[in-house]
């Protein structure tokens, strides 16, 4: 036994046996791993596996529990104890940049606004949103001409930009202010750096870039005020997702605050995500003309929806694009760390875990765990042929449980869209530049630049 027996949110009972988790090498006095993490955090994690299901890394007094098997995920994302909350230094840090809105507030206001916002996300909307995504599609490719070069991630996060806002807001078509929009986006994905994850104090520093960003953060707010005036005021539903954010009864609704809040969360979450997948999908396709040419080879499929076809009857005719979508957020994982803290003293399979510990999900360490995706680093989207990803034990791009991401069927249709979209009509080179992946709060495809060619050359 190690130590005396603890007790678990709501009176039960620990086992007496726990073990305490093995700690990984080469923690320094006072700053524990923090100097190996900044240095190569996902070689740091993804030796961790070899050492336990549950390992401990040190960052300065708090000890981190990071996760290393499938099972010890879906328990503390499952978290039936009730023994874990949001928080630790990654939504320490999402707080302090956009507030206590769902993604980042304790789980016992998380319920409410979460069944309030689910609505939004039915299936059933789906088809609209797919018809929204697709003239944005169009309306963006349309500017592209053959041999221009593409700084990848930039276009992606307009593309990206345009397709949220429009899925949000189709009461109204936007102007020159989606590049005030698109600014407060950039401004937010600036603060992202990993040094901020671990000192979210940062974020309240007087320094010129959290005043720039508090600047367009305030201009988003106005925005979102007066669209929520807008939509409350006509309580039409326009077949977006402010509609289902606004039209509730009186007695039970999001009130302008959590609207606000929740429209923040899908902005600045949904964009950098979703454009980040894009990138690593098109830089994927450009390493493998053959693949790419298989993916051209059914993107007619898109045309169905025009005529009168739905988002799931279009899905089922890209086995193949939903393939390299699924392997692109299991090999280059956007989300691939976020964090919980113990409310309680717990245990994860037998491991301890003391009240106030951090606990740090990492999907990038599952999805390149070698039992569960053989050849991890190899990038097959073959190995998605006849399954479905969202079955697949250890597959955590989305995250599981209560908290899973909302808009999960949205981007993954987006993801599927856009690709099939642009590769009917493109075909991406690489350019020279080396891409190397680049871990800050999301993953990012640093380097990324494209060449645009025809996809039928004159
Ligand atoms: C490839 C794209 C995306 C990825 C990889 C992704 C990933 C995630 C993950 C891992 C979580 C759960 C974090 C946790 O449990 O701590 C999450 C939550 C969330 N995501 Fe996404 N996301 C994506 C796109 C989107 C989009 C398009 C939207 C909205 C339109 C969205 C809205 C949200 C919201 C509101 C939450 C909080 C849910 C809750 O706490 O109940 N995400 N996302």
């Amino acid at each position: 036994m190690d130590g005396a027996p603890m007790t678990l949110a709501e009176g039960k009972k620990l086992p007496e046996h726990l073990d305490t988790p093995p700690r990984a090498p080469g923690g320094r006095p006072l700053v524990g791993h923090m100097k190996a993490l900044l240095a190569d955090p996902l070689g740091l994690l993804a030796a961790l596996p070899h050492l336990g299901d549950v390992v401990e890394l040190r960052f300065g007094r708090t000890p981190t529990y990071v996760v290393c098997s499938p099972e010890a995920a879906q328990h503390v994302l499952r978290n039936p104890d009730h023994a874990f909350d949001k928080g630790g230094t990654f939504y320490e840090n999402m707080r302090s940049i956009i507030g206590d809105g769902m993604a980042t507030c304790p789980l016992a206001q998380h319920k409410r606004l979460r069944r309030l916002a689910q609505p939004a996300f039915a299936t059933s909307r789906m088809t609209g949103y797919a018809r929204t995504i697709q003239a944005q599609l169009d309306a963006f490719t349309s500017t592209w001409r053959p041999g221009q070069t593409l700084d990848v991630l930039p276009q992606l996060r307009s593309l990206a930009t345009r397709t949220t806002l429009a899925t949000m807001f189709r009461r109204r078509e936007f102007g020159p202010e989606i590049a005030g929009l698109r600014q407060a986006v950039t401004d937010f994905i600036d603060h992202q750096t990993i040094l901020r994850m671990i000192a979210p104090g940062l974020n309240r520093l007087p320094t010129a870039r959290n005043r720039r960003y508090r600047k367009s953060e305030a201009r988003l707010l106005r925005f979102l005020q007066e669209e929520i005036i807008a939509y409350r005021r006509d309580g039409i539903d326009h077949g977006d997702l402010m509609s289902m954010f606004t039209t509730h009864p009186e007695d039970d609704r999001l009130s302008d605050q959590e609207v606000r809040d929740t429209a923040m969360t899908v902005l600045l979450g949904g964009i950098t995500t979703t454009a980040l997948s894009q990138a690593w999908a098109l830089h994927q396709l450009s390493q493998d003309p053959a693949l790419d040419a298989e993916v051209a080879g059914e993107a007619h499929a898109i045309t169905l929806l025009d005529q009168g076809r739905s988002a799931a009857e279009v899905m089922d005719q890209l086995p193949l694009t939903r393939g390299v979508v699924a392997e692109v957020l299991r090999r280059r994982v956007a989300s691939w760390i976020f964090t919980r803290v113990a409310v309680a003293d717990t245990a994860i399979g037998s491991c301890r875990i003391p009240a106030s510990a951090q606990v740090l999900l990492s999907p990038y360490v599952l999805h390149h765990r070698p039992d569960l995706f053989p050849s991890p680093d190899n990038f097959d989207p073959h190995r998605w042929d006849g399954r479905d990803p969202h079955r697949t034990k250890g597959w955590l791009p989305f995250g599981a449980g209560e908290s899973k991401c909302i808009g999960y069927e949205l981007a993954f249709m987006d993801l599927t869209l856009s690709l099939a979209h642009i590769t009917r009509s493109w075909r991406l080179q690489p350019c020279p530049a080396p891409v190397r992946p680049r871990p800050r709060m999301h993953l990012e495809p640093h380097g990324l630049t494209l060449r645009l060619a025809d996809r039928s050359p004159h």
